[in-house]
């Protein structure tokens, strides 16, 4: 099998590409190495090539796409209050980017492409947890750009045959995901600060609540996504099920670490949704999704691996 990881040097993609390489995939990663790192690459082990290119170039999209079975769509800008800062530039990659990836796909006749959507296309709509057949109602660009990436996966399966599948991940966690940017994810941000002494700062009254999954079990799922026959079109939650509030997530990071997490509390940022938690039934019963790391198992795992990077 030859696939196809697009941002398969970031954070989840490596993953992605390290889990096809364990089950004997040949696998091409296509990345701009904007927020990608060789390091996240440098342990691989298996027939991996690496090809620096950006999705916004359909001509290096085409070249890069010869002879694929499977593509993983993961190249993205993945921040909620840099797309409010910028949303020309989220735009431009995440849409006209995506839409590139999808004309490249159908044109290298890829077997089916699994998109990785985002939970925050769900926005504020008031009930929890969030269903794939509630209406979506993004609040922030990201947000848009994230569940237009999914209508176009949609669209391209009508028009063109392309097999495709979404799974809307759920702020998703764990070794390798970058804490140097204020765009970083938050428990990358809360566990550095905590190891480095630095007292974490939290956005708002710290009650806003979220489904932090760890970075296997969306792994997971977007495999299942791939190789499950009959899925095609359809968009499936990846999360856990579970709701954690980052005050009580501190406090967990606290216990975990042995050392008081003593936060900084900064005014809520604009396009935050307050809370999110993923119904994961459809994920569960269409792919024979578990997830199989909860989440304070996944941050003792996310902690050991920062604090061994350290040194
Ligand atoms: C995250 C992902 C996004 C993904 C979405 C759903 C990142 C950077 N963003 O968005 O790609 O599509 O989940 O899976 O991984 N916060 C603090 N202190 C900090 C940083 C953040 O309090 O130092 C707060 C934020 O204001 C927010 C919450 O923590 O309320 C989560 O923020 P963040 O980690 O950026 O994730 P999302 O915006 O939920």
């Amino acid at each position: 099998m030859r696939a196809i990881v697009t941002g398969g040097a970031g954070f989840i993609g490596s993953h992605v590409t390290e889990e096809l390489l364990r089950r004997g995939a040949a696998v091409a990663v296509v990345d701009d190495f904007s927020a990608g790192k060789e390091a996240n690459l440098a342990a691989l082990k298996g027939p991996l090539e690496v090809l620096r290119q950006s999705i916004t170039d359909l001509d290096g999209l085409h070249r890069a796409f010869r002879g694929a079975e499977f593509l993983f769509h993961l190249a993205a800008r993945t921040s909620v209050p840099r797309s409010v800062a910028d949303p020309v530039e989220t735009n431009c990659v995440n849409i006209d980017g995506t839409v590139n990836v999808l004309v490249a796909a159908r044109d290298a006749k890829v077997r089916r492409i699994v998109y990785a959507a985002s939970s925050s296309a769900y926005g504020e709509t008031p009930t929890l947890p969030k269903t794939e057949a509630m209406r979506p109602d993004p609040i922030s660009p990201y947000g848009v750009t994230k569940y237009v990436g999914e209508l176009y996966c949609q669209v391209f399966g009508r028009c063109y045959g392309l097999e495709n599948a979404s799974i809307r991940y759920f702020n998703v966690f764990g070794p390798r995901q970058d804490p140097s940017s204020p765009y970083s994810g938050v428990l990358s941000q809360f566990i550095t600060a905590l190891l480095e002494g630095r007292q974490p700062v939290v956005f708002g009254d710290g009650e806003q609540s979220r489904d932090f999954t760890y970075v296997s079990n969306v792994v997971d799922a977007t495999l299942r996504a791939a190789e499950t026959p009959g899925v095609s079109g359809l968009v499936f939650n990846g999360g856990t099920g579970g709701r954690f509030t980052l005050n009580h997530t501190l406090a967990l990071l606290a216990k975990i670490s042995g050392k008081p997490a003593n936060p900084k509390y900064d005014p809520p940022r604009a396009g935050d949704i307050r809370d999110s938690q993923a119904d994961i039934s459809l994920t569960r019963q269409m792919l024979g999704y578990v997830p199989t790391v909860d989440f304070e198992e996944g941050l003792r795992r996310t902690w050991d691996w920062y604090k061994s990077e350290q040194r």
